[in-house]
């Protein structure tokens, strides 16, 4: 309902079904005439997918094989598919990451995002009439800037934006940082953050690409700007009004120092480029979480 109110168009017919339930996928495919499919559902959390793998490759790899299964009997032969930044060799340090960059994976969430892209190449070289959309994100963050939908992790989040966001709304004391030793200019960790609307819009623009050029792609979609922790703290703090206290912890095992994009080949592929900055994120993930917790007074 949320979707269509944002929109200002009919909400969106929803089919809720496990990934990996093949009849399931199979009959919705069967039923509706779809030209193409964005494929989001996955599960993302690093330290999660080291204690249960098995789930991982489940729903990452084999519930993409059954969306492919399902388009093929179907006809349907577009795919833009949801990929991470992870599939990459982020140990290695470099500057920004271009798109042929070593891969390196070195946990079972980013491992199952790098087989599912090779299953993916696989299937377009089978099939010539398949086109493929890889869109791998740097760090998805933000809300829509309606405030009407956002993330609402229901475990302590993982992620940064979410951490800080239940720390402006007072349902945590302060946000842990992990480290303030790396080797980046204030010593906490460097990340490419990607407002979810221009994410949205690269989806557009690689379902064109798709269209257009009748073959498929691999792109980075970030903005190609590196911020730290701090910096995203203080643009939090500047769009609520409120203090964002925080504490030094030790560094979080698996973590990078810095990693962001080359954007190039977006521009080049897409003609896609990141327009909202980290005060938009900031500004409309308040927004969001001011719906989710009523109770947090208007700053
Ligand atoms: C993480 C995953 C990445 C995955 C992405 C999904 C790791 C190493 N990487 O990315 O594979 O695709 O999530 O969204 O887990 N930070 C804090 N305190 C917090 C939370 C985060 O200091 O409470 C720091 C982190 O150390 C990092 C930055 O904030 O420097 C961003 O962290 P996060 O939002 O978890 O994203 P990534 O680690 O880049």
């Amino acid at each position: 309902d949320r979707i269509g109110q944002a929109a200002g168009r009919p909400a969106p017919r929803v089919v809720e079904a496990d990934i990996r339930d093949r009849t399931a996928i199979h009959d919705l495919m069967e039923r509706s005439q779809f030209d193409a499919v964005m494929h989001f559902a996955g599960l993302k959390s690093v330290s999660d997918s080291v204690s249960r793998p098995a789930e991982y490759f489940d729903v990452n790899v084999g519930g993409l094989v059954t969306v492919i299964q399902a388009m093929k009997s179907n006809g349907v032969r577009k795919l833009v598919f949801s990929s991470s930044a992870t599939v990459y060799d982020l140990g290695a340090g470099q500057g920004a990451i271009r798109e042929d960059a070593p891969f390196g994976p070195n946990n079972p969430y980013g491992q199952s995002k790098l087989m599912a892209e090779q299953v993916l190449q696989a299937q377009e070289a089978a099939a010539p009439d398949w086109s493929v959309g890889i869109l791998r994100y740097f760090n998805p963050a933000g809300a829509h800037p309606s405030g009407l939908i956002g993330e609402c992790p229901a475990d302590p989040p993982d992620n940064l934006l979410p951490y800080i966001a239940q720390v402006a709304a007072g349902q945590r004391q302060y946000l842990g940082i992990f480290g303030d030793d790396w080797d980046t200019p204030d010593g906490t960790g460097v990340r490419d953050y990607v407002h979810i609307t221009d994410l949205a819009r690269g989806h557009l623009a690689s379902l064109d690409a798709l269209e257009r050029d009748g073959h498929g792609h691999v792109v980075n979609l970030g903005t190609g700007r590196g911020l730290s922790v701090q910096d995203v703290r203080r643009a939090y703090e500047h769009a609520c009004g409120r203090e964002i206290p925080f504490r030094i912890l030790p560094r979080r095992p698996g973590d990078v120092a810095s990693c962001y994009c080359d954007t190039q080949r977006a521009r080049d592929v897409l003609g896609f480029e990141a327009r909202q900055d980290v005060d938009a994120i900031c500004a409309s993930s308040w927004k969001w979480v001011r719906h989710l917790y009523p109770e947090v007074s208007p700053s």
